[in-house]
């Protein structure tokens, strides 16, 4: 297999470990991708530097994984990561025009960072190597490296969803972007949905001939193949975090401070597009149809902030506490706090123990790529005792997670009484039914692990002709 070339905006950077839980899913399983294949992994360092250089640092993890990282100036992160990725695309893909911001400046910023993304990856490419280009932030980048002379098999991979395209349209020059995804010769989404509005956008506005079946979509002479690949877990990595003394002493210390209540718990990054204030609505519902059951749940919900410059990002933390306050102000006793609201984020190996000492993992995004706590919370499971996963339907992870009806309970997010609902079906849930359902979760949490989803990718990549 020839090496690869793996370029994203987000890099898992050994030495900035420690930030747990803010730097999202995006970067575990590349970081997990790259130490079974090998080769070099290119990003920002997270860091800001007065006058950007383009100098690269490379470090070399204890995992074997090599990443090359520049810095940039205060202006790119502003107009691309704050900007134009993260206050215009962010948005936007997860179907929030409401939230979404047009501004030129930013557009510009995110054209001059994927150039200089570009240049800087450039020396770093060599002939044969498999360019693997991740996400909403570097759209452009392989059209930018064509334009440089790079010939070498490109893929990208979003990992966002990608809206429909009456939504997409709102955005101003789309066809650019779009146009310029078009010059990978691979280009993978999270799920079917996200596949089809990709799809259909570049049939009805770009007039390309597209092939649903075989995912060959032509445009000016030039074929690129459009798949869906679901990302997975690395799941011998996580499940062997069980085995450590943090994981159990984390379990424990849930364990003995919600005694006989049940445990239910939330784990996600502080953005909009996570449902936390509709869930908390659902489970103020729940409270209110069954008051005497205060004294049965505990709901825990993990949240580390994350790109804490952006207004909606600062809007949605008050949002949050003041939510918290109000159920806990209305419903707390002496003996009982019904919800604890934990503003930081945890290594994994507490979070496993977390999520096998929680009896229900209420996992209600309001649109989400993939989501894969949903799938290490199933990983995290006692075989012997599983809990219940409640999933929102439109996160990617339910086209594999509902398993015919059999597997995660199904929820609309934006209803309080569904959310409510089925919070009472997992609590009352009999053992027998949570192992059944557990049997068929964790098969398939297992194989279509994240070593699958990279193999996948990547021999479609060295394989399709352009
Ligand atoms: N995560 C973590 N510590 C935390 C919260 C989250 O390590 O306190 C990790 C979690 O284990 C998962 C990732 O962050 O691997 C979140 O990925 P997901 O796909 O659910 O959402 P994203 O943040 O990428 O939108
Ligand atoms: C999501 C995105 C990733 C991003 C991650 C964390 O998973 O798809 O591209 O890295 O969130 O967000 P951040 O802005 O901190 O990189």
């Amino acid at each position: 297999m020839p090496r690869l070339v793996v370029i994203s905006n987000r890099v898992a950077v050994p030495k900035a470990r420690g930030v747990a839980g803010a730097q999202g899913g995006l970067a575990g399983a590349l970081n997990s991708a790259l130490k079974t294949n090998g080769g070099i992994w290119f990003g920002w360092s997270g860091q800001e530097t007065e006058e950007f250089t383009g100098s690269i640092n490379y470090v070399r993890s204890a995992e074997g994984v090599t990443t090359a990282t520049i810095d940039l100036e205060h202006q790119d992160i502003e107009e691309y990561y704050n900007g134009y990725a993260n206050s215009t695309l962010w948005p936007l893909f997860h179907y929030r025009i409401d939230l979404t911001q047009y501004e030129r400046e930013f557009g510009k910023g995110y054209e001059r960072v994927n150039e200089r993304f570009a240049e800087s990856a450039l020396p770093l490419i060599d002939d044969g190597d498999l360019v693997w280009v991740h996400d909403y932030h570097l759209m452009p980048l392989g059209e930018r490296l064509r334009s440089m002379g790079v010939k070498n098999r490109m893929g990208f991979f979003l990992h966002t969803p990608w809206p429909p395209s009456n939504l997409f349209v709102s955005l101003p020059y789309h066809e650019r972007l779009v146009k310029a995804l078009l010059h990978y010769d691979l280009l993978g989404f999270q799920c079917d949905a996200w596949l089809d509005s990709f799809m259909h956008y570049c049939w009805k506005e770009l007039g390309a001939k597209v092939d649903y079946k075989t995912g060959e979509i032509t445009l000016d002479g030039r074929t690129t193949i459009a798949r869906a690949y679901p990302i997975g877990i690395d799941f011998d990595f996580f499940t062997s975090k069980g085995e450590t003394g943090e994981a159990r002493q984390a379990a424990q210390r849930l364990l003995s401070s919600t005694r006989h209540r049940t445990a239910m718990i939330g784990v996600d990054r502080l953005d909009y597009s996570k449902g936390l204030p509709e869930r908390l609505d659902g489970i103020s519902r729940f409270f209110d149809r069954y008051p005497e059951r205060v004294r049965d749940l505990v709901f825990i919900q993990i949240a580390p902030p994350s790109r804490e410059d952006i207004g909606s990002y600062q809007e949605i933390r008050a949002t949050l506490e003041q939510k918290t306050g109000q159920i806990n102000g209305a419903r707390s006793d002496v003996d009982v706090v019904p919800v604890r609201y934990v503003n930081k984020g945890y290594p994994q190996e507490e979070l496993f123990g977390f999520y096998r000492a929680a009896k229900i993992a209420l996992v209600t995004p309001l649109r989400d790529g993939m989501n894969l706590v949903a799938k290490e919370y199933v990983a995290a499971q006692d075989p012997e005792d599983p809990g219940v996963l409640i999933l929102s339907r439109f996160a990617g992870a339910a086209q594999q997670l509902d398993c015919d009806g059999e597997g995660a309970l199904l929820v609309n997010p934006h209803s309080s009484d569904d959310i409510s609902h089925n919070i009472r079906i997992a609590l009352d849930m009999s053992l027998e039914e949570r192992k059944a359902r557990y049997e068929k979760l964790i098969v398939t949490v297992r194989d279509e692990n994240v070593q699958r989803w990279t193999e996948n990718f990547i021999t479609d990549l060295a394989e399709d002709a352009g």
